[in-house]
């Protein structure tokens, strides 16, 4: 009885979830720390969305979406040449919302693309949460236990991610990587900083650092990119690992403790 009253409720309930995962949400919350809130992208570094004329292939922007994108683009005349990793987190369905959302986006935006967000970071705050000498706000790890930077730290830091030398010339510089350090789209980062967000002044911060960085010593880019993508990947799994053994060690509960006692 209680089965069949809850059961229209539930359906409710999924449908006004369902309406609120809307194109614009799931933009805000998977694409807009790279492409812009208006997707307006970031000239040279990131491309727009908004008055893209292929962005008016929905397919297309699914398919990027679910398979990543790298290699030479040129939208309005700017070219790019960066990498989009694929997002298997955005499901198909949520794609397609998306790429419905930008559609009607398209020639709107196209004359009046936002200024990016003018931030100003502290480099030398920066270059101190990196290397963790100064605690992150809210608990996260420090850059360095997996990042290497040239110079900077002894032996340079952890292997596991990509070296961040040149990071700011790819990604943006200090406005794209504020946006995109607040919300990283790599897995193993997403993971490693769920629920420890860096706040934005740190985020600026670290991408001041970074900015500076990439100022003294340069480097080319995409020597390092498939070592660290698979390096990234073995780290996934030995963090979902290492989650799994703490769950096998945990103490356990005086519930447990006083029920295998009565069995006794
Ligand atoms: C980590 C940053 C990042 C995120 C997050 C991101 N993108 Fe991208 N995107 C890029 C970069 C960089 C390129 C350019 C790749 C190239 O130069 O080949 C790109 C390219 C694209 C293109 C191709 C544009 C063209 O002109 O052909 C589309 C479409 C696109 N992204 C859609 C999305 C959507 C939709 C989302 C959210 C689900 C998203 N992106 C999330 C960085 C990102
Ligand atoms: C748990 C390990 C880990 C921690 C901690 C970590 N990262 Fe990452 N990071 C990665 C992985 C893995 C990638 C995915 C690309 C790769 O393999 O390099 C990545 C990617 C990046 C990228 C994009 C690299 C590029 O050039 O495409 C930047 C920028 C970055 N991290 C900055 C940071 C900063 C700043 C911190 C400290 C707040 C940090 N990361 C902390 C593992 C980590």
């Amino acid at each position: 009885m209680k089965g069949k009253r809850f059961f229209p409720l539930a359906l409710l309930l999924a449908l006004a979830l369902a309406l609120a995962q809307d194109g614009k949400t799931l933009y805000g919350q998977y694409c807009a720390a790279c492409h812009g809130a208006e997707a307006q992208g970031i000239p040279g570094a990131i491309p727009p969305l908004a008055g893209n004329p292929r962005v008016q292939d929905e397919a297309y922007v699914v398919k990027v979406v679910r398979e990543g994108l790298s290699g030479p683009l040129e939208v309005n005349g700017v070219s790019y040449s960066g990498v989009m990793p694929p997002m298997p987190q955005v499901s198909e369905a949520e794609a397609q919302a998306i790429a419905q959302y930008l559609k009607g986006l398209s020639g709107t935006q196209a004359e009046a693309p936002a200024p990016a967000p003018q931030v100003q970071g502290d480099p030398a705050l920066g270059r101190a949460l990196y290397l963790g000498q100064k605690p992150l706000q809210n608990g996260g790890a420090p850059c360095q236990a997996c990042h290497t930077v040239a110079g900077v730290g002894f032996l340079g830091g952890g292997s596991m991610g990509k070296d961040l030398t040149d990071a700011a010339k790819r990604l943006g510089g200090e406005a794209g990587l504020t946006g995109l350090l607040q919300n990283p789209a790599f897995p193993v980062m997403r993971e490693a900083y769920k629920g420890k967000p860096l706040t934005e002044a740190e985020a600026a911060a670290l991408a001041a650092f970074l900015v500076q960085v990439s100022n003294e010593v340069p480097r080319p880019a995409s020597l390092y990119l498939g070592r660290f993508l698979v390096a990234g990947l073995v780290l996934l799994g030995l963090l979902l690992l290492y989650q799994a053994i703490l769950w096998r060690l945990r103490p356990r509960s005086l519930a447990e403790r006083i029920q295998s006692q009565l069995r006794r």
